[in-house]
């Protein structure tokens, strides 16, 4: 085709497609779903809504995904049974979807597939003609779909295969993110296509750099792009146009100043959008928007992390991806619900452990003000599975790795990426090559950002270069190695990628307290006084001291925020039905362990903390030794039982422990009423905190985390249900099955209860209370009203909430 014949093919089809708007972008949800390849089978396909996970409903088996090995990580040397470890739900298998796509013109169009992540080994068949493969689960990927296309319907499908012994926990099945399908002109912005620079920073001025790629030009054109950059506000606060012929695959590079910049950070994260219309010869063909932030990150040896030229230390948490009872299928508001718990708690950073993160995330932390730390892998070309990723990583991890580059360079909340976790390349001679080529991969997409990697084999990346070659030396555990590594290694600055892998259940004590690594009880459970933890691993406390006393410690990233599926460490070799971590600070239903009070009494430096344990509510344990733990943000409280006054406690150094904690040890079990009076640096009283022991179990109470939900049929809420005497003391030894019904204006959506050996269905509206509590989680319809959410237990008066759905 001749230049003027394709300018003016091009054009036409421009303009036949801005009558109805440039650039269309359609979220493809009503798909349909079969548990096999058969994808020409008429009959046997289930109505799904994508984001969907086909194995979270179960039914939780023991058979599920076993797997025969030692890991080498933890220090096994023989293989043993492991049960559990990828959550017990039937994810391995094949999986298909299919749905049709109308297209009413093709000239002159463009149509791309997005997949934010699609679980796994994807390969998308347009009427049956295979138009891409992209085998890494976590990755998103597009692919342009127009010559497989025809005028009128289309099928789409997609084959999806997860293989067994492909995971270390629960990586979810199938659709689980978001598919849209754009509908470009046939010169366009590509997928992540802008990137977006802030060279200068300053109070005074930042210079924006915009780098627009365009697809579908020959070379030689005109083209000219209008750039606007709004505020928060929606306020133009800067704007470009520039024109210039088109070179073959470089950038369109513009360069703007914003004034007075407000700049991204935790406390205040600004966001600006750079809107940029792209012209060809004159004729309109694309509108883009690009969100994006102005901060700067830079990391001083000795000294940190510095964001906007501010020491910040890490106060993080490393997540799995899965959302606990709504498996992998990834829910924006679930997501917040998460975030917003982690923030009260005083948390400001992410780890995205081991795998690229949901946009929906990664959005979020931009909005809410957290720092992100985006990982790619847990497995590099030396297997961790037998079927993981290693398979995949020669021919791919470039291509993975700049996916996750170009997705996420603009977010302003990113402020840092790690190349891997705990990699067995790490022990090898010439691991560094492979590490520092991925470092390069980074800095050559995104110069902006420093780069680490999760190590937890200090002996050996000490030694053999591994550890020198990063922008920032991660450590995995091993807090009293951190000052070793310090002095040997040439950055001057470490940081804890992954600590304290604390172990506990909510709401379960064990008795005597026992302090020490890979405890292992009757009940399958660890114990709620956050004594418990790993051979390699330590409690938070040790965490918090290297904190404080490690100028040039980063900050670390807790292993984890909330509990996930799959690896139940320390019930991992045959222990089924153990299924889920313990690691959590907060539970598989979103509900917080005690530690989620340790964390916040030392992070939360805004909002006081005062939290007692355990519950007070033992018969048959009278007189006898049970312990009060106190988490408090106060250096000081006095403890009252019945009244009598058991003494005062001060934070002080003897150990970790008490530097962190205030510990009545001695304590002899009585019923009736447990007061902590907590006392300020002058001594004051400042606040008092009362937990009783509870009579008879009355009723059943519900609380909610919002009480509107937005109409959209997408909208979460979190209702704890929990059960009171009469006087309203809650009652937290009940287990008994609550029922939930939903009515009005929206639907049940699941059911956890936290307790990682529970085999209950998360899809089914009844379960077993844990410890006193579980939570429902009730999703928005997509009309307004009210949405009705009432809970029942036989031998309790039921209990009533309403949300309002607008
Ligand atoms: C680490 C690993 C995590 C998790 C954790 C449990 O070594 O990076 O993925 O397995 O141990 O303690």
């Amino acid at each position: 085709m001749n230049r003027l014949l394709f300018t003016l093919l091009a054009l036409s089809a421009a303009v036949a497609l801005h009558a109805q708007g440039l650039r269309r972008e359609e979220t493809l949800s009503d798909w349909q779903f079969r548990n096999d390849h058969d994808f020409e089978q008429t009959d046997g396909w289930q109505s799904v809504t994508v984001p969907h996970d086909w194995a979270i409903c179960g039914p939780f088996s023991r058979e599920n995904d076993l797997q025969e090995v030692a890991v080498i990580q933890n220090g096994e040397t023989a293989s043993s049974l492991k049960t559990g470890r990828t959550g017990g739900l039937p994810y391995v298998g094949k999986g298909c979807y299919r749905r049709t796509i109308s297209v009413d013109t093709l000239a002159g169009r463009r149509y791309v597939l997005l997949f934010d992540g699609a679980m796994s080994e994807a390969r998308v068949l347009v009427n049956g003609r295979e138009v891409c493969f992209w085998p890494y689960g976590y990755s998103a990927f597009s692919c342009e779909i127009t010559r497989a296309l025809h005028v009128g319907e289309n099928q789409l499908v997609v084959l999806l295969e997860n293989r067994p012994q492909s995971s270390r926990w629960y990586p979810g099945a199938g659709l689980y993110r978001e598919v849209k399908l754009l509908t470009l002109a046939p010169v366009h912005v590509p997928v992540w296509g802008v990137q977006v620079l802030t060279p200068y920073v300053g109070a005074d001025y930042a210079s924006v750099t915009l780098r627009t790629k365009l697809d579908g030009l020959k070379g030689g054109e005109t083209v000219e792009i209008e750039t606007a950059v709004r505020n928060a506000a929606g306020e133009v606060v800067a704007a470009k146009t520039n024109r210039r012929n088109w070179v073959y695959d470089t950038p369109f590079e513009q360069h703007l100043t914003v004034e007075h910049p407000a700049l991204w950070s935790p406390e205040s994260p600004a966001l600006y959008t750079a809107e940029s219309t792209v012209r060809i010869d004159g004729v309109e063909m694309d509108r883009h928007t690009t969100r994006f932030g102005i901060r700067t990150v830079e990391v001083r040896a000795d000294k940190g992390f510095f964001l906007n030229g501010e020491l910040r230390r890490f106060k993080g948490v490393c997540l799995h991806h899965d959302l606990g009872p709504l498996g992998a299928a990834v829910n924006r508001a679930a997501l917040r619900h998460q975030l917003t718990m982690l923030r009260d708690m005083g948390c400001n950073a992410i780890r995205t452990s081991h795998n690229m993160p949901a946009e929906e995330l990664v959005e979020l932390c931009d909005e809410m003000g957290f720092m992100v730390m985006v990982e790619p892998f847990d497995e590099w070309d030396v297997a961790k599975c037998a079927n993981g990723y290693h398979r995949y990583f020669r021919e791919w991890a470039e291509r993975d790795m700049v996916a996750m580059l170009h997705h996420f360079r603009n977010n302003p909340s990113v402020v840092m990426w790690s190349v891997g976790n705990e990699v067995p390349s790490q022990w090898e001679a010439d691991g560094y090559r492979m590490a520092s080529w991925l470092q390069e991969i980074c800095h050559r997409e995104d110069p902006t950002r420093p780069v680490t990697c999760g190590m937890d084999q200090v002996d050996a990346v000490l030694s053999n270069g591994f550890a020198a070659i990063f922008d920032v030396p991660g450590l995995n555990y091993r807090v009293h190695r951190y000052r070793e590594a310090y002095d040997r290694l040439p950055q001057s600055i470490i940081l804890g990628s992954e600590t304290a892998s604390t172990v506990s259940s909510r709401g379960v004590y064990h008795f005597p307290v026992e302090y020490g690594p890979d405890r292992l009880h009757d009940d399958h459970q660890s114990s709620g006084y956050d004594v418990e933890f790993c051979g390699w691993s330590n409690v938070p406390d040790d965490d918090f001291a290297a904190a404080e006393d490690l100028p040039w410690l980063m900050g670390q990233f807790v292993w984890t925020g909330f509990d996930y599926l799959g690896e139940p460490t320390p019930y991992h070799t045959d222990a089924w039905p153990n299924h889920s971590s313990m690691f959590g600070i907060i539970d598989l239903a979103s509900l917080p362990k005690d530690r989620y009070w340790l964390y916040r009494s030392v992070w939360n430096t805004e909002s006081p903390t005062l939290h007692v344990l355990p519950h007070w509510n033992w018969p048959g344990r009278e007189g006898e030794i049970t312990p009060v733990y106190v988490y408090t943000s106060y250096p000081s409280a006095e403890l009252f039982i019945n009244g009598r006054s058991q003494g005062i406690r001060t934070k002080n150094r003897n150990s970790n422990l008490e530097r962190y904690r205030l510990m009545w040890n001695e304590v002899r079990y009585e019923p009736g009423e447990v007061r902590v009076v907590a006392y300020d640096a002058e001594g004051r009283q400042a606040a008092e905190r009362i937990v009783r022991t509870p009579g008879k179990p009355w009723a059943l109470r519900l609380s909610v985390d919002r009480k509107t939900l937005a109409a959209d049929g997408r909208d979460l809420a979190y209702v704890t249900v929990g059960v009171v005497d009469r006087a309203g003391n809650p009652v937290p030894t009940e287990h008994r099955e609550v029922r939930i019904e939903v009515a009005g204006a929206g639907h049940f959506r699941a059911v956890a209860n936290g307790d990682p050996t529970s085999l209950e269905s998360f899809c089914e509206p009844h379960m077993h209370l844990f410890n006193g509590l579980l939570t429902a989680i009730v999703g928005s319809g997509d009309r307004p009203g009210e949405l009705v959410v009432k809970a029942s237990a036989r031998g309790l008066k039921s209990a009533e909430l309403r949300i309002s759905v607008q």
